[in-house]
């Protein structure tokens, strides 16, 4: 592991010119990672903690963002759901390492409107939403085999017809009430600047890194 060491050279990030809401930031690197042609640039880390304060980590796609919040779909019924259901706060992080960056974010949680579940729900290929029908989040399921026969039968009894978004799945979107935004640098002085959400407005400092 010693050997396993990389120093960053890219690019830097400076407090001049640097938007006065993350969100305008947020939607630079989200383009540059995008143009940079990163594989899933959309793939971010989802933090989440139980009633105990027991944390859990894991990937989810992001599917929307604008000022209002970063939107994600799921089983309500997952382990994450459940998490939410008794805290409903998150942590966000989108690693960039072909680019030298991510990006954390943390804020409160709700559930997106029922619409906007059913409408994300109909525009998802076939075999996505009969997935979401047979497979119940994080459950334990017996066998491979088990899985497989549960989406064979979904896909029997629906065929023909179009398929209901389920009860039990549907979108997040988590609040932003802090970002960092950190760019790597050489000999370790990175760029960190955070953004803290003061009611309407946004305060930002630089962090030591
Ligand atoms: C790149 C990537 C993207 C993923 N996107 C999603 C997603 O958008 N929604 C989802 O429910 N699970 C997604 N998953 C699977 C989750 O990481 C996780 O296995 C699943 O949601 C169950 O997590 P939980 O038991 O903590 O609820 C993704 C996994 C990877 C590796």
């Amino acid at each position: 592991m010693k050997d396993l060491r990389k120093e960053y050279r890219l690019k830097a990030l400076n407090d001049d010119g640097l938007p006065a809401d993350p969100f305008t930031q947020f939607g630079i690197w989200f383009d540059e990672a995008v143009k940079a042609a990163l594989i899933e640039p959309n793939a971010m880390m989802l933090a989440t903690a139980d009633a105990s304060a027991v944390p859990s980590l894991r990937a989810v796609l992001l599917k929307s963002w604008s000022n209002a919040g970063f939107v994600f779909f799921t089983n309500y019924n997952s382990r994450k759901g459940r998490d939410l259901a008794a805290n409903p706060r998150a942590a966000l992080l989108f690693y960039w390492n072909e680019l030298e960056r991510q990006v954390r974010i943390e804020g409160q949680v709700s559930r997106t409107s029922r619409d906007v579940s059913k409408e994300y729900f109909s525009a998802r290929p076939r075999e996505a939403q009969l997935a979401a029908l047979a497979s119940a989040q994080s459950s334990p399921i017996a066998s491979r085999s088990e899985l497989e026969a549960k989406y064979s039968k979904a896909k029997l009894d629906c065929e023909g017809q179009p398929i209901d978004c389920p009860a039990h799945w549907g979108g997040y979107i988590v609040r932003p009430q802090r970002f960092e935004f950190w760019q790597g640098r050489e000999s370790r002085l990175h760029d960190r600047i955070e953004f803290l959400a003061v009611g309407d407005r946004w305060n930002y400092r630089r962090l030591s890194p």
